[in-house]
């Protein structure tokens, strides 16, 4: 096992009802609230919010896009700075939160502020502390310190630990308004953040690992009821299963691969993809191009959670079939002709990472632009 620290100040509020604790969890009085495209205002969560924080001098940016892009958080930033407002509250999915981890170091950055996306280096001291309603259980931006957000096509991801949701209240009726296309990938966004934490190598870290395979178990138990129906339990699951995805809880001492995120971020960049729909895609392939260097956790991956056991290629091809078929039957599609994406995304992509100063991914930097290239061929279909 690897060195670590490990570090996760946000306070979860979970459970049917809770967001009315807004009232005594935000203490600022000057509070803006950030959210989509009004999801909120069909499904009753605005108003839960507005009753709860009557009392304060609310401010508000709506509009906040799947994908959020660089011009509607400066939008914030700006209001920000004008009011002098003290708290962001962000209700909605992985969008919004994102969105609010961005303004909330932006708005008391005096720099050019798409720096905070560019520059890794980059020394920022401060972040205007925030909350989340999470709506949406997919991303687990809601109790992690990442954020990914767009200009133009590009897709850029960055983390901060000033940028942790001082809470985030789950409730997860509050989801039962989503449409069966955003649960799925939900599940599948879950499934696969697990995954890049965990189908790596040996890392003599076993604790980690079957905490890893406790919520892949869960998530195949329970993501197709959470998606087929609106069981409070199963969706309940789900959602406490995606912020421990990427809460941090199992990636720490242990090497990892966030490479079907990298593709995937440019797939959504280049052709407008779902987020999940894009590691749908790039997962499987990942796993056959990548099948000799992953080949004992693959093993492990297959033995425990599908009772498959694994020896050869035939074998593996027989775990990403079924991890395939697990993403079917959440109604998401596994090959790019199923969306329409040709042969030419391969250059597409290829070119953009080149022109980025590329550097090869993965736990042992093996996801070179030959296997870029191979994986994006691969997921074809
Ligand atoms: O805008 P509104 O009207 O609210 O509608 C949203 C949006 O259209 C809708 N929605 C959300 N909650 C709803 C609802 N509709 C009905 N009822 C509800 N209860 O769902 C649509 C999608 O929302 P969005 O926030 O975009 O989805 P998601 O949570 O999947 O977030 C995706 C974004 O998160 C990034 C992705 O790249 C993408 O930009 N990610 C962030 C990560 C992180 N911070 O750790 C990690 C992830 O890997 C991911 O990259
Ligand atoms: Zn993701």
């Amino acid at each position: 096992m690897q060195n670590f620290e490990f570090y996760n100040p946000t306070k979860i509020v979970f459970g049917q009802g809770e967001i009315a604790k807004l009232q005594e969890l935000v203490s600022a009085s000057r509070v803006l609230l950030l959210y989509g495209e009004g999801s909120i205002k069909k499904n009753g969560v605005y108003d839960q919010v507005i009753s709860a924080l009557g009392n304060k001098t609310l401010f508000e940016i709506s509009g906040v896009k799947p994908n959020p892009t660089y011009e509607k958080a400066m939008e914030a930033v700006q209001l920000i700075r004008k009011e002098k407002i003290e708290f962001i509250l962000a209700v909605g999915g992985g969008s919004v939160i994102d969105s609010a981890k961005f303004i909330a170091l932006a708005a008391p950055y005096s720099g050019e502020a798409w720096n905070i996306l560019t520059q890794r280096d980059l020394a920022l001291k401060e972040a205007l502390p925030f909350g989340s309603v999470l709506t949406l259980p997919a991303t687990g931006s809601e109790m992690n310190c990442y954020f990914v957000i767009s200009k133009g096509d590009d897709k850029l991801s960055s983390g901060s630990p000033l940028v942790y949701p001082k809470f985030s209240i789950l409730d997860p009726s509050v989801s039962f308004s989503l449409n069966d296309r955003q649960v799925g990938n939900g599940v599948v966004d879950a499934f696969v953040h697990v995954m890049e934490q965990y189908l790596t190598t040996d890392n003599k870290a076993p604790l980690q690992d079957r905490f890893a395979e406790a919520v892949l178990k869960t998530l195949i138990e329970e993501g197709p009821k959470s998606y087929l129906t609106k069981d409070y339990d199963a969706r309940a699951s789900h959602m406490w299963c995606a912020t421990m995805a990427l809460s941090s809880v199992f990636g720490v001492g242990v090497s990892q691969d966030w490479s079907t995120h990298m593709i995937g971020h440019e797939l959504t960049a280049f052709y407008g993809m779902d987020h999940a729909r894009s590691l749908a895609v790039v997962f499987p392939s990942m796993m056959w191009v990548m099948r000799k260097e992953k080949f004992s956790k693959i093993k492990q991956y297959g033995e425990r959670i599908w009772n498959i056991p694994v020896n050869n290629d035939e074998d593996v091809k027989k775990v990403i079939h079924v991890t395939e078929e697990f993403f079917q039957k959440l109604g998401v599609p596994t090959k790019l002709k199923d969306y329409g994406i040709g042969a030419e995304a391969v250059t597409k992509i290829v070119d953009r990472f080149t022109s980025r100063g590329f550097e090869p991914m993965g736990e042992s930097a093996a996801v070179t632009l030959e296997k870029v290239k191979e994986v994006l061929l691969g997921a074809q279909g």
